[in-house]
């Protein structure tokens, strides 16, 4: 036992813990300095030989360790995985302090105490997405509750994705925590959420860790850099009767009495979700009715899905912070596609990963065998974006208002390493499921199962120039049930339209943009719509929009209804608003045989952030046509028979003379709809919060014949 470990890790925890001084008394448990790892057990790879005299080859420089040696799983690169266990030590101080650095993922990059055979304490390092860095911190297990029994060390690398590797040096008993403290709770589960409470700028070396009584994590969370404290709630709604641990690792604060341990309580209602009273939904840059989380990062759709008078719309979500990341199905459900109502998270991370993207059938022949008489399992089926990626299902059988996972999950193992997003569709003909799933590059393949819990490949499909979260599904050409055609589509609103054997899909077209603004991407359409409906309605995010200082982070599209109608060039894809938008309107202005040129600008005297603006125009062949909505424009140039809207631009042909426009205009976003949306451009803008203008404007010659101008209502409860 040298000084300098102390001084290390001092340097890092010199705040939280004071000045450290080697104690008299400690025992060392191991310090990597000599050329193998003597007694200790090696399995794998991903520790090599022997300890590691510092940084490996293609690794951040390593720091933070004592000495010249410290194992490092890096041997080898991220890629390969291992493990190394200790002899049997009995317990005899308080606690237990290392130095620790590396991948932050829980049961998969680790330092774990075994006692009995179990898993009692677990530490990993703090990176979990690129950056980050390579040094080790002091990290010390409360082991009070563990004196006088028999225990193994276990460092574990099973992970072989970013961050995949753990650094470890300097194992000391000791009577003096160190740095970052992990304390244990156990609790029997009688409610439906484990709850606790991150204190602002919590950062990523606060962990949560929630572990089923075999060991499992069931769930995690790390801290974030939020300014403002927040709750968490992970669900524990499947281990009821049970008992789980609560691992809380958190930096010892002296003079901070409240500790992220004292908050953990059990509670049938999650905590951290705002009621909508206050300010919610009125924000400057809140769109008013585009769908937005009502807190923290949001992305894709998923799990879309209609049953019983509600459309669900679940979609990436990070609960805790204003970036991507903790994937987890956030859940909303609306009456009409326009007024949303958001729920509880329906899925949440567990040991299989986080919960990417992936979709949501209604099980009307219980195939899955998850419905009791009487009832219809609503099925996820979604990415289990741990090591490696793999498919897995949950079910609900109350409106998704609780969701089971599949015990034998995954129900796709890994293809290739970023194998994500299932999408399911039931294909009556050949009485079967059947998978789109995004593999790699520009390939997807389809799988079919009777079932939703075994899949086998079917085919490949590739999809040049696309990328991730695929749908696929049938639709009536010119509204004839009888002619089809089916659309594969990639997340950057590309698709193909072709046919389907049951076993292949085959492109009869080229792959054609279905649209053209800055913003839409990862599309899904909604299953389980009834057939006397017979819609096929579509939402997007509209990814990268811009929302400086409010508490969500992005938006979805406006949900649209798809159409295929055969064209000059064939058989095309038509994008429009569903025609719920109309609960929205309000005031509308009117306008006919507008000669734009001449008849000064009938938008001028308007003012608002929330429009519908319908426009059917007659241009001439040197006309450019303008509108201007808060200092944004839409131009029509018949010269280069182009759109640009946002600056983004689309080729648009006139259909007997005409361009018929639908604009929607939200506060953060300008949507447009040319020629019953044969072409569409979907773009995001900041506002000015003080340009509130419209503005129609042309020059050359062109007539409005009509022009309509609805403004629409918040879709917002106005409390
Ligand atoms: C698309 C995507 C998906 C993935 C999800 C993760 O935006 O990258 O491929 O499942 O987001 O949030």
């Amino acid at each position: 036992m040298r000084v300098s470990l102390w001084t290390a890790a001092l340097a890092v925890a010199a705040l939280a813990c004071g000045p450290l001084v080697a104690a008299e008394g400690d025992i060392l448990v191991a310090d990597f300095e000599g050329d193998t790892y003597g007694d200790w057990e090696v399995t794998g790879e991903a520790f090599g030989t022997g300890p590691a005299r510092g940084t490996l080859p293609n690794q951040m420089e390593v720091s933070g360790f004592e000495g010249r040696g410290l194992v490092n799983s890096y041997t080898g690169g991220d890629r390969t995985q291992g493990t190394l266990t200790s002899p049997e030590f009995n317990i005899e101080r308080p606690y237990i302090a290392f130095l620790v650095g590396g991948g932050q993922h829980p049961g998969e990059t680790c330092v774990n105490l075994v006692v009995g055979g179990r898993v009692v304490r677990s530490a990993t390092g703090p990176n979990d997405r690129a950056g980050g860095t390579e040094r080790l911190d002091g990290y010390t297990w409360d082991v009070r509750d563990l004196r006088g029994r028999r225990a193994r060390v276990q460092i574990v690398d099973a992970s072989s994705s970013g961050w995949g590797h753990i650094n470890v040096d300097e194992i000391v008993q000791t009577s003096r925590p160190v740095g970052v403290v992990e304390s244990s709770v156990e609790l029997r589960v009688d409610r439906r959420y484990v709850c606790f409470r991150m204190p602002a700028g919590a950062g990523p070396t606060s962990l949560v860790t929630v572990w089923s009584d075999e060991g499992r994590v069931v769930g995690y969370q790390g801290g974030s850099s939020a300014a403002a404290a927040y709750w968490v709630s992970l669900s524990v709604a499947g281990l009821r009767g049970k008992t789980v641990r609560v691992s809380v690792a958190e930096p010892s604060r002296p003079g901070h009495r409240i500790s992220i341990a004292d908050t953990v309580r059990l509670s049938d209602k999650p905590r951290g979700f705002r009621k909508v009273t206050d300010q919610l939904y009125k924000e400057t840059y809140r769109p008013q009715f585009h769908f937005t989380a009502q807190r923290n990062w949001h992305n894709d759709p998923n799990g879309c899905v209609f049953l019983d008078g509600e459309y669900h719309l679940f979609f990436q979500h990070n609960p805790s912070g204003i970036d991507w990341g903790n994937m987890t199905w956030g859940h909303a459900v609306s009456p009409d596609l326009v007024h949303w109502t958001q729920l509880d998270h329906a899925i949440y991370p567990d040991e299989l990963g986080t919960i990417f993207s992936g979709s949501a059938v209604i099980d009307w022949g219980n195939t899955a065998g998850f419905a009791k008489p009487g009832q219809h399992a609503m099925v996820a089926i979604y990415t289990s974006a741990g090591t490696p990626f793999t498919q897995s299902i949950a079910y609900s059988t109350d409106r998704g208002r609780t969701w089971t996972k599949y015990a034998a999950n995954p129900v796709l193992g890994n293809l290739t390493e970023g194998n994500r997003d299932p999408k399911v569709i039931w294909h009556e003909p050949t009485r079967k499921w059947v998978m789109a799933l995004y593999l790699t590059e520009s390939d997807y393949a389809l799988f079919g199962s009777p079932d939703l819990k075994q899949w086998t490949k079917l085919s490949d499909i590739s999809m040049p120039g696309s990328s991730e979260c695929p749908d696929f599904f049938e639709m009536p050409v010119d509204g004839d049930a009888a002619r089809t055609k089916w659309l594969f589509w990639g997340a950057n609103s590309r698709y193909m339209l072709g046919s389907f054997d049951g076993t292949t899909f085959h492109p009869e077209t080229e792959i054609l943009q279905a649209d053209f603004g800055a913003n839409t991407y990862a599309a899904q359409t909604w299953s389980g719509i009834p057939e006397a409906d017979g819609r096929r309605i579509q939402i997007a995010w509209m990814a990268g929009g811009q929302y400086p200082g409010m508490p969500f982070n992005q938006q979805m599209s406006f949900p649209c209804e798809l159409t295929l109608r055969t064209t000059p060039q064939g058989i095309r894809l038509f994008r429009e608003p569903v025609r719920e938008l109309e609960l929205l309107r309000g005031r509308v202005h009117e306008w006919h045989d507008t000669d734009l040129a001449t008849d000064g600008d009938p938008l001028a005297t308007l003012k608002g952030d929330l429009f519908e603006i319908q426009a059917d125009l007659e241009p001439g062949p040197d006309a450019e046509v303008t509108f201007t909505i808060r200092g944004q424009t839409v131009t029509y140039s018949a010269a280069k028979g182009t759109i640009v809207a946002l600056g983004k631009e689309a080729p648009v042909a006139l259909e007997d003379g005409r361009l018929r426009l639908q604009i929607l205009v939200d506060r953060t976003s300008i949507e447009v709809f040319a020629n019953s949306g044969r072409v569409v451009l979907s773009s995001c803008f900041l506002p000015d919060a003080m340009d509130q203008s419209l503005g129609l404007s042309a020059t050359g010659r062109a007539t409005a014949r009509s022009l309509r101008v609805y403004e629409l209502k918040s879709a917002w409860p106005q409390a």
